[in-house]
């Protein structure tokens, strides 16, 4: 480690803990079987320090490019990004060659390669979405969201073949599948029908549920979760794909469910967690042990959560 004439320790880039972090929760995802081939990408914002912690192994500027969105709220902030094309699977060999550092212009809507991509490269195609997100959640939270995480998590892209694609549909379903869904993710999940990926208009589409949701699930195409830091964001993705494992296997039975929790025991567990529940995921519904999607039936337009 080297020490600046000021006192400031300067760590190798791959040394601090927010690089091993990044790396392990890359790992982590692909372990899960949730990053085939190049699929997915990682952001993470870095605080003040830990820039200061890394400027003397900073490259100099090279060219600026431009992001393909306008982050104003981002102006002058340091992401660590996936590449675009680069293989989850080998962040944890090659993180130099797979991962970089980059610093954004004054304007929000530049940026530059700071460290890292070695052997060439940009960052993700899904950069909009990232950032369009991270904008939202650092204004939202106060600057406390810092990491921004999308996976093609496969029971989540299973159910959005066979679910209404609202919010409603998807966040009750999801929160009966385990008890503590509700309490991990307390706002719902926000579904977003088929878009093009990779540009402005699904970033925009994205950006506007971050609004309301920390989960925006991308139909027939993966998730994004946004969250405090690694450890949290990675929870959050595990939690709401294990959930959609559990019903896609409730499904797959080909029997409907003969009871599940109420809406009424959701709003005693709201009570006991200390969580609010927004009511309008707690409709009345009725099961029908003999249909698993009950919610497919003509009648859907009339139920109470399609508005
Ligand atoms: P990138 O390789 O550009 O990150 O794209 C992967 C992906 O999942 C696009 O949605
Ligand atoms: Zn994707």
């Amino acid at each position: 480690m080297l020490r600046q004439s000021s006192g400031k320790e300067i760590m190798r880039v791959l040394d601090t803990k927010f690089a091993r972090d990044f790396i392990r929760m890359a790992d982590d995802g692909f372990l899960q079987g949730w990053h085939e081939r190049n699929g997915g990408n990682l952001t993470y914002r870095l605080t003040q320090t830990q820039i200061d912690s890394i400027s003397n192994r900073l490259n100099p500027y090279k060219e600026w490019q431009p992001i393909g969105t306008s982050v104003p709220g981002l102006a002058g902030e340091y992401f660590m990004v996936t590449g675009s094309g680069k293989y989850f699977r080998n962040i944890k060999e090659d993180p130099e060659v797979s991962t970089a550092i980059i610093e954004l212009d004054d304007k929000g809507e530049n940026y530059c390669i700071r460290w890292g991509l070695v052997d060439g490269g940009k960052p993700t195609s899904e950069l909009p979405a990232h950032l369009m997100n991270h904008e939202v959640k650092k204004r939202l939270t106060n600057g406390q969201h810092r990491v921004i995480y999308h996976a093609h998590t496969p029971n989540i892209i299973a159910l959005t073949f066979i679910l209404p694609l609202k919010d409603e549909v998807f966040t009750r379903e999801l929160w009966e599948m385990a008890t503590e869904c509700p309490v991990v993710f307390p706002d719902g999940v926000g579904v977003i029908g088929w878009m093009v990926p990779g540009g402005r208009d699904i970033a925009i589409a994205t950006s506007k549920m971050m609004e309301t949701y920390n989960v925006a699930i991308w139909a027939h195409h993966g998730m994004f979760c946004s969250g405090t830091t690694f450890d949290e964001t990675f929870g959050l993705m595990h939690t709401v794909e294990k959930s959609a494992e559990i019903l896609v296997k409730v499904l797959s039975t080909g029997r409907g469910k003969l009871q599940t929790i109420t809406a009424d025991e959701f709003r005693q567990l709201a009570v006991g967690f200390g969580v609010t529940l927004p009511e309008r995921f707690l409709f009345e519904k009725e099961l029908d042990p003999l249909d698993p999607v009950p919610y497919v039936k003509a009648d859907f337009a009339s139920r109470p959560y399609d508005e």
